[in-house]
């Protein structure tokens, strides 16, 4: 396999803080869940495969639709965290695997659809959209989404504030940028000979954090983990001086959420 040490590293780390993840990271507004199901011609009942649930942040939009989510995640902490908010819909079941490694039993039928949300770019570039492909039904979709951080120019000081923690601690990655400047996002070039894009679409929303879930927020991102343990720590408590500092404002954070769809070609 041609596979990053590093992601491999990275993408376990969501699994240190699964309590914190699951009250601090955002889900995507309803609209693009009733997108999703519209474009993708999803109904009631249909099989869906989720890649990299966390814990349930879409997968329960998705099961309160009406369909049969198998949601594949990694880390067994969030994997059961997940499986608990989901004990109201019987026909979803969170699987605790790398989608990498996970099979569809033999004798199932191939899926009506794959959704992957804040989650794909953590999978095997090799079999992002091909083993996807190889799960679906002919005509079936494949919906990825993602929520983008993003800085309006009229949001508080303290966005422009905080770069000066990222920029001390050597944070990797540029600052937010404007809404504007954010999406829609295509199926890339790898993509185009297994799936025709059929949506892509952009719902910018804001969430509210007070300042303590902000700080474990960050706590949860893999940005802050890649700065290693002394560094991480360095930064949390910067950050955390700067807000103690403001008193610990309540926090209005920008997103822009991409949805992008494509159905199976043959
Ligand atoms: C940024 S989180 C997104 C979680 C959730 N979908 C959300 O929108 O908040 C990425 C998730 O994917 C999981 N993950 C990363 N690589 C994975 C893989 N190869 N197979 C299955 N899950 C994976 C991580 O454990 C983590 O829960």
């Amino acid at each position: 396999m041609n596979d990053d040490p590093r992601r491999h590293v990275l993408r376990a780390g969501f699994d240190r803080s699964a309590q914190d993840y699951e009250r601090t990271r955002p889900v995507c507004p309803p609209l693009l869940f009733d997108d999703l199901l519209e474009v993708a011609g999803l109904v009631p009942g249909d099989h869906v495969v989720e890649i990299g649930c966390g814990t349930g942040q879409a997968t329960v939009p998705l099961a309160e639709r009406g369909l049969a989510v198998t949601a594949v995640e990694l880390g067994a902490d969030l994997a059961a965290l997940a499986r608990s908010r989901l004990a109201g819909f019987p026909t979803s079941e969170v699987v605790t695997s790398s989608f990498e490694d996970w099979q569809l039993a033999p004798a199932e039928s191939p899926v009506d659809a794959v959704v992957a949300v804040n989650s794909l770019h953590w999978v095997d570039p090799e079999l992002r959209y091909a083993k996807p492909h190889r799960l679906l039904r002919p005509g079936g979709c494949m919906a990825v989404a993602d929520c983008v951080r993003v800085q309006p120019a009229d949001a508080d000081a303290f966005w422009t504030q905080v770069q000066e923690d990222y920029r001390v601690v050597g944070y990797e990655g540029d600052p937010p940028p404007a809404p504007e400047r954010v999406g829609p996002r295509h199926l890339p070039a790898e993509a185009g000979a297994l799936f025709e894009e059929v949506a892509s679409r952009r719902y910018p929303f804001e969430a509210r954090f007070t300042a303590e879930d902000y700080l474990a927020n960050l706590g949860t991102q893999s940005g802050t983990h890649a700065l290693g343990g002394a560094r991480s720590a360095d930064f949390l408590a910067r950050v955390e001086r700067r807000l103690d500092s403001l008193g610990w404002p309540a926090l209005t954070v920008g997103f822009v959420a991409l949805l992008t769809v494509g159905r199976r070609l043959p």
